[in-house]
């Protein structure tokens, strides 16, 4: 017999409240955490009101599980990982990968267990980051965790920062898809934006590219020390384009830099989010023959070399989008000024996905 569980809610029709309180849309698959953070030791995340307890098997398999005991509802992440279930640390009962009941210490093993369980999610690693899908479990192979094959490739160089705000998603994806704000960032920010150019929509995208002016280049020696020495620094233009390819963003500026943006609503007041900056180091035409141990090493040594950079930029942005928020919050009924046409189709792409229940 099927074990009892909470079931997930079957999506409304579009939403049409306030957009900073659109729900997500929960089939589709989103960065939970990264891979390197999950070992056997549980650990608790929240996805759009969901709390998860994520752990590893020792054989090293991932595995998602909502994060309460079907017993009394506490936090499974409190427990510990035994024999691949994960034990309740409030009277032992443990649960399997699946998220069924398999062992209540105090019954003993003759008696016949209740037929209950903890909802269990769809859980995969790519990219050095674990996905998980909070919607229908019958609907996950119909699509994919974004692509980032750049995380595999020896010739791109990554560095990343973790984002944590007090603000719905669309404060984030909006500030992301806004490159009218360098003056906030000034000598943090490689780029200005000169103009929009273009608005590309699709189903579940929404794509912008800027003229925009930047030093940035990495093609020769000279190219990468005007990165560190303001006085060599030449300016060209360039295209600078950001996606919203929901849930997640994407830029471009130019051939060489390139930033990701992994979103994980956790809910209408909170957003986690890791951004990875990617530079490529394929104009150094002599890198690609080089050995592959050695490439390895030279990804790894240089990994994480414009992190400080990243640093500075997000802390900026998350004060704005944190008063934002505030504002919303105190004069929800309010209707600030929009004149970036991209934000206006990041709006309706928001509100088209928004297929989980408004909160009143
Ligand atoms: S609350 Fe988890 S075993 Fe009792
Ligand atoms: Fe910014």
């Amino acid at each position: 017999m099927k074990p009892e569980i909470s079931t997930y809610v079957e999506p409304h029709a579009q939403f049409n409240g306030p957009i900073r309180r659109a729900g997500i849309n929960c089939n589709l698959w989103y960065m939970i955490a990264m891979s390197s953070e999950i070992q056997q030791r549980p650990v608790r995340r929240e996805i759009w009101k969901q709390p998860v307890v994520l752990f590893r098997t020792r054989q090293g398999e991932m595995r998602a599980l909502e994060d309460r005991c079907a017993h009394r509802l506490v936090r499974l992440s409190r427990g510990r990982v035994k024999d691949d279930n994960i034990e309740c640390a409030y009277h032992g009962w443990q649960f399997n990968g699946a998220g069924r009941c398999v062992h209540i210490p105090h019954l003993g093993s003759r008696t016949t267990l209740p037929n209950c369980a903890v909802r269990s999610f769809p859980v995969v690693e790519k990219h050095g980051f674990v996905w998980i899908f909070p919607g229908n479990p019958a609907l996950s192979d119909t699509t994919v965790p974004m692509e980032m094959n750049e995380w595999d490739d020896l010739n791109e160089i990554s560095s990343f920062v973790t984002l944590r705000t007090r603000a719905h998603f669309s404060y984030l994806i909006e500030n992301l898809m806004d490159m009218y704000h360098g003056s906030l960032h000034a000598q943090y920010q490689v780029w200005t934006a000169e103009s929009l150019k273009e608005v590309v929509e699709g189903e579940k995208q929404v794509s912008a590219t800027y003229q925009a002016t930047t030093y940035y280049e990495v093609k020769d020696l000279g190219s990468i020390l005007q990165l560190f020495i303001p006085s060599l620094r030449k300016l060209h233009s360039v295209p600078l384009t950001v996606t919203y390819e929901y849930p997640n963003w994407k830029s471009a500026l130019g051939e060489d830099f390139k930033i990701y943006c992994l979103i994980c609503p956790v809910n209408e007041r909170s957003t986690n989010a890791y951004l990875i900056h990617y530079t490529s180091l394929a104009k150094f035409k002599g890198l690609n023959n080089a050995p592959v141990a050695i490439r390895r090493l030279l990804k790894r040594v240089l990994s994480n070399v414009a992190k400080k950079l990243l640093a500075n930029l997000v802390r900026q942005d998350v004060i704005m989008i944190e008063d934002e928020q505030a504002a919303f919050d105190q004069e929800p009924l309010r209707q600030p000024f929009e004149v970036n046409r991209a934000i206006r189709r990041v709006q309706e792409l928001v509100r088209r996905q928004a297929t989980d229940r408004p909160l009143n």
